[in-house]
């Protein structure tokens, strides 16, 4: 089945529901899907300029990761004592040297349908879903997620304990997409389709979802998601962990203060210093 048949019948069988399962066709088409995605040839979102973000969904292949799992029906594996109950479709991806993918052995897993780009390095234990997308030199480090459908960069650095949310449902929903050369320093949570652009910083522990307020000190501009769009991170943003106080009710009675991610400044050569320090790691 070639790249430009697999759209329509991903949207046919999707479109029969519960009768996919007993239709070969069906498990014919996600097979090919699958394959297609795992070779980074069709994506769950794409870069593309017409659009307002500079990102466009393309939803008929997460629904096509959704009819995996319609078309799923539980197999048990094992791995030496232990033994595991998933989706026949998703099972674990199983990687050769020659793809030039380094994953470091102990607690690590790749479901099946996500794309991983030769160079990429995989540090135990760290987790990508389906539908997720790695691009070259890009390192994975330890307890870090790449959720489902999440589109990452090239020579992204994501921290040990990073977790890059994902989101299959609603198909239409943008995935968290973090561009080339960011680093995503420990401890960080970007969910909620949050768009992190080019060589962005993020301290460690800095979250974003749609309701966090970014303050920029350089700009004077604080940034949110809005109805249409997404939280975005202009490019080289250096973002730090930070809070604002509440300036009415209760909150400002009582001197509370609520978690805000505050822009520091724009990459400088001391970032670069700091980051090229832990690209050492590499
Ligand atoms: C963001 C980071 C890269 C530093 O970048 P930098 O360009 O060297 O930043 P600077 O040290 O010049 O700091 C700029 C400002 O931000 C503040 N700042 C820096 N890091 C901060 C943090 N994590 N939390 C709060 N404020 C921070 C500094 O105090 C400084 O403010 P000031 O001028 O008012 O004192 C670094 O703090 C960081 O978080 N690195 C990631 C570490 C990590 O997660 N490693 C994982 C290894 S697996």
């Amino acid at each position: 089945m070639t790249t430009l048949d697999l759209q329509p019948a991903i949207e046919r069988h999707f479109a029969a529901g519960a009768a996919a399962a007993a239709d070969p066709a069906a498990m014919e088409a996600f097979l090919a899907l699958r394959s297609a995605i795992e070779r980074g040839e069709v994506r769950a979102a794409e870069p593309d300029s017409a659009s307002a973000t500079g990102w466009r969904v393309n939803a008929w292949v997460k629904r096509g990761i959704l009819l995996g799992f319609r078309l799923g029906a539980l197999h048990e594996s094992a791995a030496g004592a232990l033994s595991f109950v998933d989706k026949h479709t998703y099972p674990a991806r199983l990687f050769s040297a020659a793809e030039g993918i380094r994953v470091v052995p102990g607690g690590s897993s790749v479901r099946a349908g996500a794309y991983l780009a030769r160079s990429v390095v995989c540090m135990p234990p760290m987790y990508i879903n389906a539908g997720a997308y790695v691009d070259e030199g890009t390192m994975v480090d330890s307890h870090a997620l790449v959720g489902s459908c999440a589109q990452i960069g090239k020579r992204v650095h994501l921290s040990a304990a990073a977790q890059i949310g994902g989101v299959l449902e609603p198909v239409n929903a943008s995935p968290v997409v973090i561009e080339d050369d960011v680093l995503i320093g420990g401890n960080c949570g970007i969910y909620e389709g949050a768009i992190v652009r080019k060589g962005a910083v993020l301290a460690a522990g800095t979250i974003l979802t749609r309701g966090t307020p970014v303050f920029d000190l350089v700009k004077g501009d604080v940034l949110r998601a809005t109805a249409d769009s997404p939280l975005i991170i202009p490019a080289d943003a250096v973002v730090v962990p930070g809070s604002r106080a509440v300036n009415k009710g209760k909150g400002q009675e009582w001197g509370l203060s609520l978690y805000a991610a505050v822009i520091v400044k724009y990459r400088d050569d001391k970032t670069d210093l700091s980051t090229t320090l832990e690209d050492l790691l590499r």
